[in-house]
């Protein structure tokens, strides 16, 4: 078994800030109804930058600050649901971007579980000769996606990335990680669906803005997250009051209150930003991870838990010693 950790974490996040009081003069919603429903005062909208954009902006940022050269990744993966393209892929263009010649580079779709994902796959190759060195990415441009009309889904999402570097280390990092799907509810959240036409030939069809059950994907947070959590912390032998930090993704703060409370656990070990993203699905976790790191709310050889859920409908809890 070879050991690895997180050796360096970072973000990157548009500069423009649209306010919930900037999005009640486009649509028939207030800043009252989005912070109270949801915990969300703002989020960073793309100013054009796209999904690799801001996914090669941490990847810099994450080479300067490990001090390591691009040619010594062996594996960059891009968790997405909003990639630039189908073909090339993000992690692609960010390999382009970076120089990474020798990294082999992929993009991961799971949506709002994405990151977790990536993060159990990206462990899984480090376990194969010639991979040491890997760049986890979750990069999102999900205004791309949005229907600025309309408030049950826009007032949610934001643009960002965040991600890290994994290399060899002498402890092991990983404890335990559950990885669930849900396909007989797949049309629960629905975002770029393409369709095929009957007619030939026929023009080229765009694709479909966000839909999502809103309610029903509240009930299946607040009931699958503790479920799923609780199984990698058995599988992991590890109490809940062990573990640290519970890093969710931050579609909602009222979910994470709920999911904190039928866990039995204090909301302060459940670090919140959504107030500053709002839910920016595959990299929400990752710059949460990132921000607790840098403001020293998650230190060297705490036990955390990384928690996503979304779209698949997927949940994807990840233990592992920071
Ligand atoms: N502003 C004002 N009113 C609104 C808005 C808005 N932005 N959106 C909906 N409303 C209205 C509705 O029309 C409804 O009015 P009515 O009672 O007159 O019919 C009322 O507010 C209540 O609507 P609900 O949808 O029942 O509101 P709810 O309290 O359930 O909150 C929300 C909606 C915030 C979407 C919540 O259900 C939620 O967070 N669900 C989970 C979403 C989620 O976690 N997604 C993550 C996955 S995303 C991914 O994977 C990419």
């Amino acid at each position: 078994m070879k050991n690895w950790q997180i050796v360096e974490t970072a973000l990157a996040v548009p500069q423009r800030v649209v306010t919930n009081d900037q999005l009640s003069r486009l649509m028939d919603t207030s800043d009252e109804w989005i912070r109270s429903r949801t915990g969300i005062k703002r989020r960073h909208i793309s100013q054009g930058e796209n999904t690799s954009v801001l996914a090669s902006r941490v990847a810099r940022q994450l080479l300067r600050q490990s001090g390591w050269s691009a040619d010594q990744l062996d594996l960059i993966i891009v968790a997405t649901m909003s990639p630039d393209a189908y073909t090339p892929s993000t992690a692609a263009i960010v390999q382009g971007q970076i120089g990474a010649s020798n990294a082999a580079c992929f993009d991961l779709s799971a949506a709002c579980s994405g990151f977790v994902y990536a993060l159990t796959v990206a462990a899984g190759m480090l376990q194969l000769p010639g991979y040491e060195h890997a760049m986890v990415i979750g990069s999102e441009v999900l205004s791309k996606l949005v229907d600025w009309h309309d408030r049950s889904t826009a007032v949610l999402f934001g643009d960002g990335a965040g991600g890290v570097l994994l290399g060899p280390s002498r402890q092991g990092t990983v404890l335990a990680q559950q990885l669930n799907t849900f396909g007989e509810l797949s049309d629960k959240i629905v975002a770029g669906h393409t369709i095929a036409n009957t007619a030939f030939p026929h023009p080229l069809t765009g694709l479909t803005p966000f839909a999502m059950d809103g309610r029903g994907v509240y009930t299946f947070a607040t009931h699958q997250v503790p479920r799923s959590i609780r199984a990698a912390a058995e599988q992991a032998g590890v109490t809940l009051d062990q573990i640290g930090a519970f890093l969710l993704h931050q579609a909602n703060a009222r979910i994470i209150k709920q999911v904190a409370k039928r866990l039995g656990q204090p909301l302060a070990k459940f670090p919140l930003n959504i107030d500053e993203y709002g839910n920016t699905s595959a990299a929400s976790e990752a710059i949460l991870l990132a921000e607790c790191a840098a403001r020293g709310i998650i230190h060297r050889g705490d036990i955390i838990a990384l928690a996503g859920f979304g779209g698949g409908l997927t949940t994807a809890t990840m233990i592992l010693k920071y």
